[in-house]
């Protein structure tokens, strides 16, 4: 694998990173992930303005305008040549005696890969997958894209120690998102997301089911979802760059509706396989 790191395509051995990196010594850093179908990023300008944002909360210079990230993504996607992948992106403050105060007169690392996308599995896609609830550790700008992510980390071992493929956060009674994916409901018909706020990351792939579900003329709303009202929804989603719309039809051991895929997500998922079929033409 060729990896982008402060400005060179190094061969994966050769790309080192100092232990005094801020990102190896505080988690001082923020990072991106961006799916690439056919060879083309999904929804890049979309990516690359929740990066830029991600930075300036957390004043990193943003070593790059889009047209300048662009063009380095596609040398790094030319560098590795594959099937479906995924573009990881990775800025930290750099490097510095260790020191909580931002450092002067330092650059930001920056460093960039390509990995696989796994295919979809169709036994997932036939029967949904489980989801455990588990409470919110994290902190409160959950909007930011910050790779500092324990709470996350200990949240899907929790679920994956329990059987299950993900974990729904609870925070004040509030379900808000997945450990690494945002989250739907369908309600009465009504497809029902949290409101974009510091409680959740603001997903490239919740904003583009939404704009397919409106465009499709399907009900749907922002609104905040009850921990209770997981219990009763008819179907559950949970997005994200690299797992698309998975349907949770089990959680916490018990069925979600049916117990299997229901009829709106059969719908949502065939729009955002035609979106993608779409960008793979070019169209
Ligand atoms: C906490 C969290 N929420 C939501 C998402 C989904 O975001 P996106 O659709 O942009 O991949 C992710 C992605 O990794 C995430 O880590």
């Amino acid at each position: 694998m060729i990896i982008y790191l402060n400005g060179e395509f190094v061969p994966e051995a050769q790309a080192q990173v100092s232990v005094f990196d801020r990102g190896f010594l505080f988690g001082d850093g923020v990072y991106e992930v961006i799916p690439v179908f056919g060879g083309r990023p999904l929804q890049l300008a979309a990516h690359l303005a929740r990066l830029a944002r991600s930075l300036a909360e957390v004043r990193i210079h943003n070593p790059h305008d889009p047209s300048g990230w662009e063009s380095l993504l596609a040398t790094l996607l030319e560098k590795n040549p594959g099937g479906d992948r995924s573009l990881y992106i990775q800025v930290t403050r750099g490097v510095a005696r260790r020191d909580h105060a931002f450092p002067v007169g330092v650059q930001p690392t920056v460093f960039a890969m390509v990995n696989p996308i796994a295919p979809q599995n169709p036994a997932v896609l036939e029967q949904g997958v489980a989801a455990v609830v588990v409470d919110d550790h994290r902190w409160s700008r959950c909007d930011i894209k910050a790779i500092t992510l324990l709470p996350n980390v200990l949240a899907r071992q929790e679920a994956l120690d329990a059987g299950a493929t993900e974990a729904i956060l609870i925070r004040q009674g509030l379900a808000t998102e997945g450990a690494a994916s945002n989250l739907f409901v369908v309600g009465d018909g009504v497809i029902i997301t949290p409101p974009k706020d510091r409680s959740l990351l603001p997903g490239i792939t919740r904003d583009l089911v939404m704009e397919l579900a409106q465009d499709a003329g399907l009900p749907l709303m922002e609104s905040t979802i009850p921990e209770q009202s997981l219990q009763m929804a008819e179907e559950i989603w949970l997005t994200s760059s690299t797992r698309e719309i998975l349907p949770v039809t089990r959680l916490d051991g018990r069925p979600v509706g049916t117990g299997l895929p229901g009829p709106v997500w059969r719908r949502i998922h065939g729009l955002y396989q035609d979106y993608k079929a779409r960008l793979r033409e070019g169209a």
